[in-house]
């Protein structure tokens, strides 16, 4: 078997025609005609009014807060269990990262951490839809808009989920996204911020253009802002994947399926939930390990490289990694987050590109057993 990487796209004659053309084609006063394209369908697709094409999902995030005007001396509430990311962009506005819990069994925001975490500094929180899955949403809003906390909802590893019957990343103030080459639709690297907000709208449009007025053509800028713009290239193969996206959202959960089946009566091993009223996207198959075979996650990672499988850790609790672990939040948390840190270190992500097929998916499930009854 050749190695079977963790993750990648599904790329057809459609995605390469559409990057032709925008290569060929949107310059001058085309130079928008995919941006513009790409952003009015995802936002039909999302079931909002406004959608902006970006960077990158940490481009979105970093929008989104400063969007809100959240600055130096607030706080904002984030999920232990997550990609620096989500975070990351709370110290680029100068503000302060609170680390909340989990759900033990959607490994999402914990409603009652979140709660117990507000002080009069909150002033947003970024529940993340982890793994393609959703926090409950309706008891985090509730709680937000009682202590008028903003919500930006993190849908980076989501698009296609849903919760309610409403699309994930329509749950927030603001929605993000991230089109990285690993995940379920691609720029190869992107991302997109969605609101209803007209305001919020109108600020994003504002910041991401070095601080001018769109549709300024005599480059008099208002204020120093930033530059966060998506080339059309990028939007004409985001605009070509989302023609497709209920083709790669079915094919994630064929792969989540596959393994559930190899899998399920395997003692000991815990995949993906999908919550009631919740459609999970499976964007990485996910495995919790039960502590009793005593390997980690970082063991077993090691074993099946050796057999030619890639995989990835579950997210470390970004309290203990080093850009934290030393701050008096991270110190605090991690004390107080107990479920985090019981699920991370025994959690691991198997190989979920949508290349995958049932035999590649037979092959990594019977050396997975395999190393697990020989341990
Ligand atoms: C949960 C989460 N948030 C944010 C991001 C950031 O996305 P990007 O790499 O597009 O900035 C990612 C991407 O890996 C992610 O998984």
């Amino acid at each position: 078997m050749e190695r079977i990487p963790v993750s990648g796209p599904s790329i057809t004659q459609k995605e390469i025609d559409y990057v032709a053309d925008a290569a060929a084609n949107a310059w001058y006063s085309n130079a928008n005609m995919y941006n513009d394209r790409f952003e009015k369908a995802f936002a039909e697709y999302i079931g909002v009014r406004y959608a902006i094409s970006l960077p990158s999902c940490t481009s979105a995030i970093h929008l989104s807060l400063l969007a809100l005007g959240i600055g130096p001396g607030d706080e904002v509430i984030v999920p232990e269990l997550t990609w620096i990311a989500s975070s990351a962009p709370v110290s680029y506005v100068g503000a302060t990262t609170v680390f909340a819990d989990v759900n033990e069994r959607t490994w999402c925001l914990s409603a009652d951490s979140f709660e117990e975490l507000i002080t009069p500094r909150t002033k947003a929180v970024i529940p993340v839809d982890l793994y393609g899955n959703i926090p409950d949403m309706d008891q985090i809003r509730e709680i937000a808009s009682k202590h008028k906390i903003a919500v930006i909802e993190d849908a980076a590893e989501a698009i296609g989920s849903e919760y309610k019957g409403r699309k994930a990343g329509s749950l927030g103030d603001t929605g993000v996204f991230s089109f990285h080459g690993s995940k379920t639709m691609t720029t190869g690297e992107g991302g997109m911020l969605v609101t209803d907000n007209e305001n919020i709208y109108k600020r994003c449009l504002f910041l991401r253009d070095h601080g001018r007025k769109p549709g300024d053509v005599m480059f008099y800028n208002a204020e120093v802002a930033h530059k966060y713009k998506m080339s059309s290239m990028q939007a004409a193969m985001g605009l070509a994947q989302l023609e497709r996206i209920d083709e790669l959202v079915k094919r994630k959960r064929e792969i989540l399926n596959w393994y559930k089946y190899e899998l399920d009566t395997f003692e000991g091993i815990t995949l993906n939930y999908e919550f009631p009223d919740t459609k999970n996207t499976y964007w990485m198959v996910t495995l919790i390990l039960d502590p009793k075979f005593d390997i980690k996650k970082e063991q077993l990672i090691k074993l099946l490289a050796e057999r030619n499988i890639d995989s990835r850790p579950f997210f470390h609790p970004l309290s203990s990694i080093p850009a934290y672990e030393n701050s008096t939040e991270a110190k605090k948390a991690q004390r107080r987050n107990t479920i985090s840190y019981k699920i991370s270190p025994y959690g691991m992500n198997l190989p979920s590109g949508l290349n995958m097929t049932k035999k590649k998916v037979q092959y990594v499930s019977g050396i997975l057993m395999s190393i697990l009854s020989n341990i």
